[in-house]
């Protein structure tokens, strides 16, 4: 009904020849692990892009972790989402709470950051999630849904249909700790339920929501297997391969 993805986000990591090897270990040992709607994806650094998009297979696509909002024109240091569409990617990590906490970049930004993507057929993975001190307050779901309203409410139904949602709690993002199960499930089927009164429940239920926030190889098959959670975006465990490659075979339990 709708597709499962694991998605690596391997951030400021890795040099070229680091990340064309991880890439094409990655390529063979899921070769035979990627069943039936299920699909990898790496997010990698601007710098690896062209040379892995040429790598990537039906079950392995690849995506950047950032564009600018422009479509081109003098914004030094910048890499336009033509651009990133130019080398082979598919996808493009937007909203990240790193790219919003570190980089400023406010819900409005992002809006025109997902529009940009879409008109040049990129799929976003649009992050949201709330702070630790979000959580602790209890007012989650209210921030949730803002991201949600003011990132990709926006979209008519047919464009909203090409975004992938990931919902990352920061307190979790590289600290090891990790939202249960319980805690991931009731948020993801909060966001399923947001979704299904803006865009009705068959766009609700086809879209693909994954987790964020230290999944690894010992918690990917308990968070996977819940019934809102439809895959995972990984960060530390997406740069070991055979880790990466255990979070892969735990959604094929599901
Ligand atoms: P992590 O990062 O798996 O290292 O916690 C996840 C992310 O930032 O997407």
């Amino acid at each position: 009904m709708r597709k499962n993805i694991v998605a690596g986000n391997w951030k400021m990591n890795l040099d070229y020849e680091q990340g064309l090897s991880l890439f094409s270990e990655i390529v063979n040992m899921v070769k035979d692990e990627v069943v039936g709607d299920q699909e990898v994806v790496v997010c990698s650094p601007f710098i690896h892009l062209s040379s892995i998009a040429k790598l990537a297979t039906a079950k392995v696509a690849v995506g950047a972790q950032n564009i600018h909002q422009a479509d081109a024109g003098a914004y030094t240091g910048e890499v336009s989402a033509s651009q990133v569409k130019s080398v082979g990617a598919a996808y493009v990590i937007l909203g990240h709470s790193e790219r919003r906490g570190y980089f400023g970049e406010t819900d409005a930004l992002l809006a025109e950051k997902v529009n940009t993507a879409l008109k040049n057929e990129l799929k976003p993975i649009f992050c949201i999630g709330e702070t630790k001190d979000e959580r602790e307050a209890g007012n989650f779901f209210d921030i949730i849904k803002t991201q949600l309203e003011q990132g990709v409410f926006h979209l008519s139904a047919e464009e909203f249909a090409k975004v992938v949602l990931a919902y990352e709690p920061v307190w979790a993002i590289g600290t090891g700790l990790t939202a249960s199960p319980e805690q991931a499930q009731e948020v993801h089927a909060f966001i399923r339920a947001t979704l299904a009164a803006k865009y009705g429940q068959e766009l609700a239920d086809a879209t693909t929501i994954l987790y964020g926030g230290s999944c690894n190889p010992s918690n990917a098959e308990d968070l996977f297997s819940q019934a809102d959670i439809d895959g995972g975006l990984i960060g530390g465990a997406s740069l070991k391969s055979r880790d990466f490659l255990s979070i892969v075979k735990a959604f094929n339990t599901k």
